[in-house]
């Protein structure tokens, strides 16, 4: 399943990511700049923090609970969009899925 991270600056890069696989991790083992993941899922962080595309928000889904209590210590400006992306796994229908991310995380 293809993951497709577009930075601040514009640099777009396309992931394979499995199903069931966040999309934090996805970022994290294919280097992508722009998301950290210090915390390695647990919603303790927010250095996860990303913007779903427009086109996306519906079949991605709303924030899970605790989200937006931690996403208020995001570095970056919380947005209607605003997921933790470690707390997104992939499944069929996000295949392709455009994902926005910050301009920083910590
Ligand atoms: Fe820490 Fe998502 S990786 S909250």
């Amino acid at each position: 399943m293809k993951i497709t991270f577009i930075a601040a600056d514009g640099t777009t890069t396309p992931v394979e990511a499995a199903e069931g696989e966040s999309i934090m991790r996805a970022a994290v083992q294919n280097d992508v700049d722009g998301v950290i993941g210090e915390c390695g899922g647990s919603m303790m962080c927010a250095t996860c923090h990303c913007y779903v595309d427009e086109a996306w928000a519906d079949t991605v889904g709303q924030q899970e609970d605790g989200e937006s209590d931690l996403l208020d210590c995001a570095a970056s400006e919380v947005k209607p969009t605003s997921r933790l992306s470690c707390q997104i796994r992939m499944r069929p229908e996000l295949d392709g899925v455009v994902i926005h991310l910050p301009e920083s995380q910590l």
